[in-house]
This record gives structure tokens, sequence and C-alpha cells, in this order.
């Protein structure tokens, strides 16, 4: 039997090699922290938990229309223009699909053909390059500054008459970092220019700890609206990752193409989740979130703080809820791989290495976990570094 080409050209993401490994060696008994975790680890709000037990308990569960619910898609078009400054959208312009990772999938599918290339900004969430190859679109990596903000130049370098889209998240998975308005306002401008896409993936919107909050180029007026697709759903922001819910709001004809395909792809999303999410977004926010950022933002501090005093170089991350240290003084030939592997077995810490966002030279770590054991965990990777064979000549480097 072989297997389609499509099938054997995706890769299987190096995170669940290591996470199979970190679980091997919880269950032999030792007590692993585990900081590769990409959700938050608080309870989804009760408003969500309520909404959804109730239409459970209704036994009135059927498909919705492929779309979703017109309360929803109405909810979702208002809530955008309410916390995102953007123009409300109309029901016609909003698809509820079963996640982000579907949105985007989805839009991916609906405006690239084969051979058209789509910018991706590295590092980039593992699943980018992916689902742009499924849809039989070329990623081109675009490499971003130290700080992990966008480099204008690399970005207007890596344009071609085959350039479709670029595929933008801000706050990034997995840097944290958060563009600045005027850098949003920069891309737009150049997108408009070159006449491209903006895949713009919100995920992370809600959870932005100081400065400006996170921009979306569709709030810049009626052109970038109409060239941007705005990506988002409740996994993150509201602590709901199991509910497998999201959107994607743009120009209708784009939104309808998506629509098309997820009605014969996935059918209708789930019932119940639409559910939780439409008392999510109706009204003002459940109170739990701001106590969820809150609580973020104080691990945040803290731990940027112990790995920068560990003689790290680490970008200071304005959102999301991740750190992403530079490793590369400790690096063998084995890459943030060979790393994560020897702090995983030495240490008992689960960290991502930088190749599954596109660069070898950087871990990520999610700080989604008690500020008990995230601070556990920093002792342990002191312990590590201190015992390296490189350790001085990367203090002597970093000085
Ligand atoms: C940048 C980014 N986009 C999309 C997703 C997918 O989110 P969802 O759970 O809504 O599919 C993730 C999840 O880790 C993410 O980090």
């Amino acid at each position: 039997m072989s297997l389609s080409q499509r099938a054997q050209a995706i890769s299987l993401s190096v995170k669940l090699a290591l996470d199979a490994r970190a679980k091997a060696l919880a269950e032999s008994g030792r007590d692993i922290v585990n900081m590769s975790v990409g959700e938050p680890d608080f309870p989804a709000p009760a408003v969500v938990q309520q909404a959804a037990s109730r239409k459970v308990l209704s036994g009135d569960v059927k498909y919705t229309p492929a779309a979703g619910t017109r309360a929803l898609r109405k909810a979702i078009g208002e809530n955008a223009a309410a916390v995102r400054g953007i123009a409300p959208f109309a029901v016609e312009e909003v698809t509820v699909c079963h996640s982000t990772k579907h949105a985007l999938s989805g839009a991916v599918m609906a405006l690239v053909d084969p051979g058209d290339e789509v910018l991706l900004f590295l590092p980039a969430w593992v699943s980018y390059v992916e689902i742009v190859r499924i849809a039989g679109g070329v990623p081109v990596n675009v490499p971003s500054r130290a700080d992990c903000g966008p480099d204008f130049d690399a970005i207007e370098r890596a344009i071609t008459p085959r350039t479709k889209a670029v595929l933008f998240n801000s706050p990034s998975n997995p840097t944290g970092y958060v563009w600045t308005h005027d850098e949003v306002r920069r891309l737009a401008e150049l997108c408009e220019r070159r006449n491209l896409w903006i895949l713009s993936d919100e995920i992370y919107r809600r959870l932005v700890y100081e400065g400006e909050p996170n921009l979306s180029p569709a709030a810049l007026g009626p052109a970038i609206r109409a060239r941007t697709i705005v990506l988002d759903g409740a996994s993150k922001s509201l602590a709901m990752t199991g509910y497998r819910i999201g959107f994607a709001a743009g120009p209708r004809a784009v939104v309808s193409g998506i629509e098309r395909l997820h009605s014969h792809l996935t059918g209708a999303p789930n019932t119940v989740s639409q559910e939780g999410y439409l008392a999510a977004l109706s009204g003002a926010e459940p109170v739990e979130i701001a106590h969820m950022c809150a609580e973020f933002d104080r691990r945040r501090r803290w731990l940027i703080g112990a790995l920068r005093d560990m003689g790290l170089s680490v970008p200071w991350p304005r959102g999301a809820f991740y750190a992403f240290p530079d490793v590369r003084a400790y690096l063998d030939e084995r890459g943030t791989r060979g790393f994560c592997e020897d702090v995983l077995e030495q240490v008992d810490l689960a960290l991502v290495p930088g190749t599954a966002f596109g660069v070898d030279t950087h871990v990520r770590l999610s700080y989604a976990l008690s500020l008990d054991r995230i601070q556990l965990a920093a002792q342990r990777l002191q312990r590590f570094l201190e015992a390296h064979p490189k350790r001085k000549s990367a203090l002597a480097a970093a000085r």
C-alpha cells in the first residue's frame, strides 16, 4: 500500500516525539515539569460551562448550518467591532469553524492555488508550513529581527509575482512578540501596494500584558479590511481549547468559499461549543479572563527575569504565554532538538525546540503552568546550564 503524496509530504511534529518521551518518563515515575504545553491551565469561564451544559441537557443537539448559527455569527461580527475596532462584520462575512486551525486551513484552501507562495514570518507556529503545503502552496520563510519583530526589508525581498498572501500572527506563538501599531500599518501598506492577502491569526489577541493592545490589520480601514481574513477562536483567550471552536471573518466571497469547503469536509461546527462561545461573546467579557491575564503576566515577569539571570538572551514577550530564549551558545551538532532531549533526560524538564518553528537557535518555554512549577523548572534549567560543558564560553559570549 502506498500513501498519497499529500500524506507522505506531511511531517510529524518534532514536538510529538518529545511529548511521547516526556510521557514515558512520567509514567516511569519521574516528576517531569512540562513547559511544552500550548493551552491555558485555567478552566473555561463559568458562563461557558453553564451554556454548554444547558444545551446538552436540552437534548436539542442537532446539526447547525455549515457556517454556524446566525446568533453566533452575528455575535462574532459585533464583537470584532467592540474589541478589535473593526467595522462590524455582517453575518455573511463570518463563518464559524471547528477551531482556529480549521478556520486557517479553510482560508488557505479557499485562497491558495498550487504553486502560489505564502510568506511565513519565522519563527512561525508549527502548522503554518504544513497547512500551506497541503493546499499545494509554497511556504516561503522570512527571517525576523533579533528581537523577533518583523524585518520589512526581508519581507519585501521575499515577495515574487507568485506571492499570494502573508500569514501574520500577533501576538506570536512561539515568541510572544506583539507587533506595534506602526508595524501593522506598514505591513498593511505593503500588502496593499503588492496586492497580497493578509491571513491574520489573532488567536492570542486578548493575551497582551503591556503597551499597545493587539491591532488587527482589518481595523485599518475598508481597503485593508477587504484583503484581510481575521482568524480566531476560543482556545487561548477564553481558555476553551477542548471546545474546538473558532471563526474566519472577512470578505463575503472568501468566507463563502471557506463555508462551501467546510460543508463537505467537516459539516457543521459543534453545536454545544457554539452555545458556549456565544455565551462568552454576548455581553461583558467573562470575569475570569482578566484574572487569567493578570496571572499570566505575573508568571511572565518572573520567568523572563529568571532566564535573563541565568545568562540567557530572551526577547521581551508582550503577549501570549511563551518565552523564547536563545540557546545557541549551548548547542552541538544535534541543534535545539538535542538540547531539549538532554534537558528532558538530565533534569526532567520538557521544552520545545526552535526547529518546530523553523529556527534552530532558540527553545520555547510555556508559562501556562503554576508559578511553583515554573520556579521548579527554572531551578532545573539553571542546574542543567551550570553543568553544561559549554557554560563558560556561553557566559563569556553573553557578556
Ligand atoms: C498561533 C496559533 N494559531 C492557531 C492555533 C490553533 O488554535 P485552535 O485551538 O483554535 O485550533 C494555535 C494553537 O496552538 C496557535 O498557537
